[in-house]
């Protein structure tokens, strides 16, 4: 019966790990510092553990908390709420945080005005391009769209309208209908150099930050305003590590998810902010917008000169070598991850997957053509001629969009010339008759002239001896 019992339980643990929600995890690590915090995001968590992320709670104070284990991630995602001292202490320190992104640990970062943002937090973000206000204590406020409810003198709990779901070219996981409210928010302004970074929620026009600690005056000068103000931004590194920055953790508590909100004017309405929490933890958790090369294919394509036999040929599958002027075709089967499982990876129609074949620079730039494909991927293809130049290659694929995993696909062969066997045989060069013929007709003169000669001078000697033969006999 034990056996029994110990071995339903295995299967289970084993069910668990199958149905994984996220594409690399489902362990999340939650730094609280106040543990009677925990039962303002009651329904958050539940979602999170309905979607089977085992969540673990620990204090930033906790000296054996480590985010690594025996050089392996301990957890995949990390949920950072705002500390109330002066920063995480020394088990997350920005340099630890930073070893824990480079080894695709996902992170949300939860900020709040209220407590304020930590120093070493704030140096960090820098690091990522991201900036906030020097102001520690500064927060985000709208005298136009802020919930006339619940903050009908501070104006600060803001009430957003969703991304609608954008144009079909831009890949947009945090679409939809319905208000947000953001209470509290602290801004971030997104540097304009890295296109890792990308924002997801930002500020309506009419917002702007300052801090209500200080005299109204003080506001003359804001940090930033207007949609230069990220409420929620997001930065992705190139191992697809995903970094979250959300301004206000407190739009996550139970209280926010349907709360009744009224804009000044204007009528009551409901939040979206549940599904809205779910969609930015799908997309930081891994759960979506990660997409996997499965394999890649190249190989030589032969038709044959005679019409009579139009079959083509395939060469070995991913060769090291190539000739010049073969006809190449390369293909890349890619999937997305889509909460439980791969599905075909389909690029819209306004973008392009492209092929480069590069020696230093690109040779050919093709689209890749959707040519196949299977339960979970897409088969991307492309057919060229190798150009007239020998040397080192790369079959090169390089995507990167905002909030998909970057894909750098990089395969290098060698380009040959002909061998001295591979070139047209002189008779199939139509341009080279006259030669051919040029050179033959002299080869053909000279052996006339030879055996001519040969056969038409008399022999002189014989000629000579019968002279002679016959004057001896006439004697
Ligand atoms: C050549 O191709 C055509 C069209 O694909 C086909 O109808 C024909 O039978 C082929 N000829 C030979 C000899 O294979
Ligand atoms: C290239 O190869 C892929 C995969 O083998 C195939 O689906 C596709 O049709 C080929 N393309 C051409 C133009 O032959
Ligand atoms: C491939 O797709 C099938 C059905 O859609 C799914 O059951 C399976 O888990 C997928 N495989 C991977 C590796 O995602």
């Amino acid at each position: 019966m034990r056996l029994f019992s110990s071995l339903c339980l295995l299967l289970l643990a084993c069910l668990g790990l199958v149905s994984c929600r996220s594409a690399v995890g489902n362990r999340v690590l939650v730094i609280l510092e106040d543990e009677s915090q925990k039962s303002l995001y009651s329904k958050f968590w539940a979602d999170l553990k309905a979607r089977e992320f085992e969540v673990s709670f620990e204090s930033p104070r906790n000296e054996l908390l480590s985010l690594f284990r025996h050089g392996q991630l301990a957890y995949e995602h990390l949920l950072l709420t705002p500390p109330k001292s002066k920063g995480y202490g020394p088990s997350l320190t920005p340099k630890i945080l930073l070893d824990y992104v480079n080894a695709g640990g996902n992170v949300l970062l939860g900020l709040s005005s209220e407590s304020g943002t930590p120093a070493a937090i704030s140096s960090l973000l820098l690091e990522f391009d991201i900036s906030l206000s020097p102001d520690k204590h500064s927060v985000v406020v709208d005298h136009f769209n802020h919930d006339a409810i619940s903050a009908a003198d501070k104006h600060d709990v803001l009430l957003v309208e969703r991304p609608p779901q954008l144009r079909p070219d831009v890949v947009n996981f945090f679409g939809g209908d319905g208000i947000l409210a953001i209470p509290k928010a602290v801004g971030q302004t997104l540097g304009p150099a890295s296109p890792l970074i990308a924002p997801i929620l930002k500020a309506p026009k009419t917002a702007y930050a300052y801090n209500p600690k200080e005299d109204a005056e003080s506001v003359e000068d804001p940090f930033a305003t207007g949609s230069q103000l990220d409420l929620i931004s997001a930065l992705q590194a190139r191992n697809s590590a995903r970094f979250t920055v959300l301004g206000s953790l407190e739009m996550l508590q139970d209280k926010w998810f349907d709360a009744s909100v009224k804009l000044p004017g204007g009528k009551t309405s409901k939040t979206v902010n549940q599904e809205f929490a779910k969609q930015l933890t799908e997309w930081t958790f891994q759960e979506v917008g990660v997409l996997k090369v499965f394999s890649v294919q190249h190989y030589e394509i032969t038709t044959s000169s005679k019409p009579a036999e139009n079959t083509t040929q395939i060469g070995e599958y991913n060769p090291a070598m190539y000739r010049i002027k073969n006809d190449v075709n390369f293909s890349l089967e890619i999937g997305q991850y889509d909460r439980t499982h791969y599905v075909p990876f389909v690029v819209p129609d306004t973008d392009a997957l492209q092929l480069e074949f590069t020696m230093l620079s690109p040779f050919h730039r093709l689209p890749l053509i959707p040519s196949s494909t299977t339960s979970n991927s897409t088969i991307y293809s492309a057919t060229f001629t190798t150009p007239d130049q020998h040397g080192i290659f790369a079959f090169k694929v390089n995507y990167k969009r905002p909030f998909l995993t970057p894909i750098e696909e990089r395969h290098e062969v060698t380009v040959r010339h002909f061998a001295h066997d591979e070139w047209p045989r002189s008779w199939a060069i139509t341009g080279a008759w006259p030669w051919l013929a040029g050179l033959w007709s002299v080869i053909a003169g000279f052996l006339f002239f030879v055996i001519l000669w040969l056969y038409c001078e008399p022999p002189k000697e014989e000629a000579a001896r019968r002279r002679k033969l016959s004057v001896s006999v006439s004697k």
